[in-house]
């Protein structure tokens, strides 16, 4: 790949407003669209929230008035891109439809860059944080069936699995030691900035997805499933995020978020088969290369420093969205009892403390019981088992990783036990 994003030309900023047709007109079809189009469209939709989002906090304390100009002329640009590709999703896409492709979104997109991760530590967080994405999935897809009758394989098209992972009752933590430890920017390579800044900008999303739409359903028990989930993802950012070097100035982080936004959007154009989608991601390709060159001169001018310094001289692809279940099956088996400790390391449950922080957590947020728990005693009560998509030999572990997820303490009243997931596995789900 040779694509220096300094050196390659893009579309001059006075040629990027257009009219609201252009913005708005565009939707895929939803029993068309394959699923790998659709979690592009959901990324980049985060990508654009935070570009547009981390303007407007750099705006307050600006204090240069070229640097303000650009920022109040760019802020527009960005949320015009948000709308298209947000409102790419067609109006008959359900809200739970369209949160399994949030999941999916979260599982492959991990996966994938942990496996493309220089830095131990922050590849660790990522397949930490991989194995809650992945439960989250398996709980929505019950109410995906529930609420609209649809295998999750009508939007996640067999290239995800679904079933349990770490249960989601046990992402709830004192949120101090989701704290991890920062990278160094003096040493980090590009890609682990570009990789993390990607994350996060998704994990948000899915957070305020969660927010706005979580009360869409009547059911009681789904709503707060979303309120639970929405709690994680808020989490996840606060995990994720802290992996940045705080050191970082503002000039240097709209060094890369621009960065960033030219590295998806060319993964984007590079991966994407559907014509609808393509034009969007080259035409905002081009608008992203001119912004990064003016935050380029920017950082030059104001921290007289070479932007090579911090993104160096290639593209990077954060976002190649393919087939996971190899890698996710190989996490799950090694790391479903894993939890945080609280020196910014890891442990597994027979080694946590009993004063472990998270107990506290778990057992005040659980003491009604968790929703998540009780979305499997639903279905269970409707089908005699839970909705499970998965290899023949994964299916057969599922007593096992149940009995292996559990912990000493922090388990709320209606957990689904071990027992019960080894008798549900002998029945048959029948959609
Ligand atoms: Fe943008
Ligand atoms: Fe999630
Ligand atoms: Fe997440
Ligand atoms: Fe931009």
């Amino acid at each position: 790949m040779s694509f220096n994003p300094l050196k390659e030309k893009g579309l001059p900023l006075e040629k990027q407003l257009r009219t609201w047709h252009d913005i708005a007109h565009r939707k895929y079809n939803k029993n068309e669209v394959n699923c790998y189009t659709r979690t592009r469209q959901i990324l980049m939709n985060g990508i654009e929230v935070e570009a547009w989002n981390f303007k407007h906090n750099f705006s307050r304390l600006c204090q240069h008035e070229d640097t303000m100009k650009f920022l109040a002329q760019t802020k527009r640009i960005e949320d015009a891109q948000q709308s298209t590709i947000n409102w790419l999703a067609p109006s008959d896409q359900s809200v739970l439809e369209t949160t399994l492709g949030y999941e999916q979104v979260a599982v492959d997109l991990t996966a994938w860059m942990a496996q493309n991760e220089p830095d131990e530590y922050v590849k660790e967080t990522f397949d930490f944080g991989l194995l809650e994405d992945f439960d989250h999935l398996y709980r929505y897809s019950q109410w995906a069936y529930m609420m609209h009758g649809i295998s999750p394989n009508d939007i996640v098209q067999e290239q995800t699995d679904v079933i349990l992972g770490r249960p989601t009752q046990n992402h709830h933590n004192c949120n101090i030691i989701r704290l991890r430890k920062p990278y160094d920017k003096s040493t980090a390579s590009p890609q682990t900035k570009v990789n993390i800044l990607t994350l996060v900008s998704g994990e948000q999303q899915t957070h305020n997805y969660y927010g706005e739409h979580g009360f869409a359903y009547g059911n009681e028990t789904l709503r707060e499933t979303y309120a639970e989930i929405k709690d994680v993802e808020e989490e996840h950012v606060t995990m994720y995020e802290s992996l940045i070097d705080p050191s970082e100035s503002f000039y240097e982080k709209l060094l890369l978020h621009e960065f960033m936004e030219v590295c998806t959007y060319h993964n984007c154009m590079t991966d994407e088969e559907d014509e609808l989608l393509m034009p969007v991601w080259e035409e905002f390709l081009a608008f992203e290369l001119d912004h990064l060159h003016t935050a380029a001169e920017l950082f030059k001018k104001y921290e007289k420093r070479d932007p090579e310094e911090v993104i160096g001289e290639e593209i990077i692809h954060p976002c190649h969205f393919t087939n996971q279940k190899d890698y996710v099956t190989k996490v799950l088996h090694k790391e479903i009892d894993k939890r945080l400790g609280t020196d910014k390391d890891y442990l597994y449950t027979d080694e946590l403390p009993d004063d472990w922080s998270s107990y506290k957590i778990q057992e005040k947020a659980g003491k009604d019981g968790s929703p998540s728990e009780v979305t499997i005693r639903v279905i269970k009560e409707e089908k005699g088992r839970d909705l499970v998509c998965a290899s023949d030999d994964l299916k057969s572990k599922l007593p096992e990783l149940a009995k292996k997820s559990v912990q000493k303490k922090g388990m709320t009243k209606d957990t689904v036990t071990p027992e019960e997931y080894e008798k549900m596995s002998k029945e048959e789900f029948i959609l």
